[in-house]
Formats: C-alpha cells, sequence, structure tokens
C-alpha cells in the first residue's frame, strides 16, 4: 500500500491500510500478523509478505512516479527504498519511517572484467554505497520502521558483521536501543566499530555465526526484543528494492543474469521475490536468471541442490577469509531454492584464491568491493567457462559491501601475507601481478623518480590500451 498516492508530489501520507499479510513459504496459510520468531506456526517453515494490492497496479504509471520522485526532496521520497513504496508494506505513517536515505546506488560498468573475461556487458550494482557501507540498509529500514511500530525498544540480531553495522545505525537513528551478537574474533573490525559508534551493546560470543543466530532464535520467545536478521520478511521486502531500482537503471530491460553471494541467503531471496513481483506486475517482459555463488568452504546452499537435490538443508561447518558468508547452516535456504528454480538461476562455489583475485580485479576498475561480494566475479568466470552464461549475454553482479569494511584482507593480499601458512600458501604467488604492495623509501627524488621509471616498465595485469 502507498503512503502517497500518484497524484502528491511530496511526502504526505494518505490514510495508513494495513493490508499486507504474512504467507507460510511452506504451506502457504496466510495470516495477519506474524510470530517473534518470524515462522509459521502451523508447519514451522519461514514467512513472506504478501500484498494483494500490489497485483492491481499500472505498470507504466508505478515507472513515471518513481522516476520522478528522484526530483523531490520529501525524506520518503529521497530513500532508494521508500521511493518504490507502491510495492512495500505500508506504515501507519510516514512520520514512522527510520531513514538514512538508503539505495540509490550506482550501476558502474566493469570494462576491464568484461574484456578481460569475454563477456559483452558487464554492470556492478554496487551496494557497499549504502549509508552503512552494504546491502543490508535497504532492508533495515523496513524492519527497524515496523519494529518502532510495534513499539520495541530493544532490537537485536545475529551477525557476521553488517547486519550488526547496520541495525545499529537504525536502531540509533529509530530512538531504539540495540543488541548485537557477533562471533568473536570472526567478524572484521571495520564492522565491529560501526556497531560500537552507534551505540549497540555489542556480545562478541565464542561461537561462529550459526551459533549466535540459533541463540538469537531462543532469546526472542523469552526477550522482549525484535530480531532483524533476514529471517525477518520485512527486510527482504526492503532488499527487494535493489532490483525495482536496478531494472529502472536498466530502463526496465532485463539483463540475461544477477549474480549474487550467497550467505545466510537472505538477499537472493529479496531479488528473486522482486524479480517474480516486477514479472508478474508487467513491470518486466522476462525474468533475468538469478545465481547464487558461495565460498567453497561456505558452500551450504551448493550441497543442499547436489547432494539433497534442493529437498533438505545440507549444513557445513562453514571457514572462509570472506567472513561476511562464513555461513553454514543457512536460514533462507529454502526460499533461495525457489528463486533458483523460478528464475533458472545457477549454484556455484568458489575457492579462496578466486575470491582474493576477483576482488583485486574489482578493486583495479576504481570501484573495490569486500571479499564476500567478489565472490560474483569469480563465479561468473566459471559460469563462463561452463557455457551456462554466454559471451554475448548481459550480466549484472550484485557487489553487497564496501571496500572498506574489511581493510585487513585487502592489506593482507597486496602484502602478500593473506595465504601464509595455508594449504594455498605456494598457488598464492600466481596472483603476484594483482599485488599493489606499499613501497618504503628515503624521502628523496631520486628514490621516488627510480620507483616510478621501474612501475612505468612493468605493465599492470589490465590495460585499458
Ligand atoms: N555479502 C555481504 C557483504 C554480507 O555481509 C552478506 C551477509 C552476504 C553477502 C550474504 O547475504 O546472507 O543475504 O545471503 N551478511 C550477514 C551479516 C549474514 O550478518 O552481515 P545473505
Amino acid at each position: 500500500m502507498p503512503l502517497s498516492s500518484t497524484s502528491e508530489k511530496g511526502s504526505k501520507p494518505s490514510q495508513p491500510q494495513a493490508s499486507f499479510g504474512f504467507r507460510c513459504i511452506g504451506c502457504g496459510a496466510v495470516t495477519a500478523a506474524a510470530a517473534q520468531d518470524f515462522r509459521c506456526s502451523e508447519c514451522g517453515n519461514l514467512l513472506e509478505i504478501t500484498d494483494s494490492s500490489w497485483n492491481s497496479r499500472n505498470p507504466t504509471a508505478l515507472k513515471t512516479l518513481w522516476r520522478e520522485r528522484r526530483s523531490l526532496n520529501a525524506s520518503l521520497d529521497l530513500s532508494g527504498v521508500w521511493r518504490f513504496r507502491e510495492l512495500l508494506p505500508a506504515p501507519q505513517s510516514a512520520e514512522q519511517v527510520v531513514t538514512l536515505r538508503e539505495g540509490n546506488t550506482p550501476l558502474y560498468e566493469l570494462p576491464q572484467s568484461s574484456r578481460s573475461i569475454g563477456v559483452s556487458r558487464l554492470y556492478a550494482k554496487h551496494q557497499g554505497m549504502n549509508p552503512t557501507g552494504s546491502f543490508k540498509d535497504t532492508g533495515m529500514t523496513v524492519a527497524a520502521t515496523f519494529a518502532r511500530q510495534a513499539g520495541y525498544r530493544w532490537v537485536a540480531c545475529a551477525s557476521t558483521g553488517n547486519t550488526s553495522a547496520s541495525m545499529a545505525a537504525y536502531a540509533a537513528r529509530g530512538g531504539m536501543r540495540s543488541l548485537v551478537l557477533v562471533p568473536e574474533g570472526k567478524i572484521s573490525w571495520s564492522k565491529l566499530s560501526q556497531a560500537l559508534d552507534y551505540g549497540a551493546l555489542t556480545c562478541q560470543l565464542r561461537t561462529d555465526f550459526d551459533g549466535c543466530l540459533r541463540l538469537l532464535q531462543e532469546l526472542v520467545r523469552q526477550a522482549p526484543v525484535y530480531q532483524l536478521n533476514s529471517i525477518n520478511p520485512f527486510r527482504l521486502e526492503g532488499q527487494k528494492t535493489l532490483a525495482l531500482e536496478l531494472l529502472e537503471q536498466l530502463d526496465w530491460q532485463p539483463p540475461d543474469h544477477i549474480i549474487v553471494p550467497g550467505g545466510n541467503l537472505g538477499n537472493s531471496s529479496a531479488i528473486g521475490k522482486a524479480l517474480i513481483e516486477m514479472l508478474d506486475l508487467g513491470l518486466i517482459p522476462s525474468l533475468p536468471k538469478l545465481s547464487v555463488i558461495q565460498a567453497e568452504g561456505a558452500n551450504a546452499l551448493v550441497r543442499t541442490l547436489r547432494e539433497g537435490g534442493g529437498k533438505r538443508l545440507v549444513s557445513v561447518q562453514a571457514e572462509t577469509r570472506a567472513t561476511a558468508i562464513r555461513i553454514g547452516n543457512p536460514a533462507s535456504w529454502e526460499k533461495a531454492v525457489k528463486v533458483l528454480q523460478a528464475t533458472g538461476g545457477a549454484c556455484e562455489q568458489v575457492s579462496e584464491l578466486e575470491i582474493a583475485q576477483a576482488k583485486a580485479e574489482i578493486g583495479a576498475e576504481g570501484i573495490g568491493c569486500e571479499p564476500a561480494s567478489a565472490v560474483t566475479l569469480a563465479g561468473l568466470k566459471k559460469l563462463l567457462r561452463q557455457g551456462f552464461v554466454k559471451p554475448e549475454e548481459t550480466v549484472v553482479l550484485v557487489l553487497t559491501g564496501n571496500l572498506l569494511k574489511d581493510p585487513d584482507f585487502t592489506m593482507g593480499f597486496h602484502r602478500g601475507d593473506l595465504f601464509q601458512d595455508t594449504a594455498d600458501e605456494r598457488e598464492s604467488s600466481r596472483l603476484n601481478p594483482f599485488r599493489h604492495p606499499p613501497v618504503v623509501l628515503d624521502a628523496s627524488l631520486d628514490a621516488v623518480i627510480k620507483t616510478l621509471e621501474q612501475a612505468e616498465k612493468s605493465d599492470p595485469p589490465h590495460s585499458n590500451a
């Protein structure tokens, strides 16, 4: 339901009508309210938000309205999420909305990678350009809004870092307190420092992400805290707008492929839901294939499809340097399986070396991302080799987090010690052409000029020539 009608310019809300409900993805039961754990009371499966009013929209009018809002200055219109509010659950009033002007992220071309791997049009949708540096903000604005509206004083999440940073920021903006559960020693300092600065009560638990999430599930049944993990279906509604905004940026011409990293599998589920809704509404003529890429050491979805036929979850003991996706027991696996099947997408895994190389290649295009995001480029190379992606096709990589989210990884890579004392150490030398280590010199003109001359002689791995 919209907060303002098509005739209104600006944020003036129309009368609220809570027309949405919660539908179980397992048994299909629809309810008006959801329990604290966001699971179906009948069969225990996850819920998704459904709203019959979405189907009665005029696609051409919606496209015009959404574009017009880009020139308006009302708070909701400035948000790249609430700009698409006709396809979101409606809060009681515009004043309830907790926003940091999320969304409206750039779509970049990747000309160097496109040439070097041999695909004709390659784009990166950079969700790392959100207010707290990751895609989580687009979902958090919606879920935090509904938490505040429901009167919660505390919100909580388990996290590999980005969710906690985002939740802490939105809780602070919305006047709520936040509780963060993160695996001790397994998230980047940048992300942890964000949660601290935004005032979260931050608990570093001696377990992994899956252990943190399990504990949170028990906590929400006993304490009046509102959980903001992607099990919360309001999060996924906000994350849908990535796909709406992307298609708008492509003038509603669907790309052939969208490739996204997979961790807890909320984001792939959200993007898939948006694509299917867009097709149903007539906003797009066909579905892009949505593919999910995981790290080899955290490949639960890959194994669920290969060994479990997509019917039962195959959990893993997760291990990867891409700490954002170090998840072995993904909560939204069934939603992700459904969207892979609906869009005809693939699911692949990539090695630690492939991730590191892809991250350096994206960085060399001048945009940069965190390791978990780089699985998309590494995965694309594999899908091209397999013939699943054709050279003449258009591909969009979803970059989920900002380069500055994990400086330790980047420094380790360029210094050359990222793979020290690991099984990959010997083979990692093939990544040397992608490294740009800092040079320590005497403060003399001569020394700098000599270094410049040496650099001029060695070709960079990518060249625009
Ligand atoms: N990329 C980044 C940068 C992430 O932070 C995450 C998840 C993902 C990809 C995977 O997305 O879970 O929706 O499949 N990070 C969560 C967190 C788990 O706690 O920050 P997903």
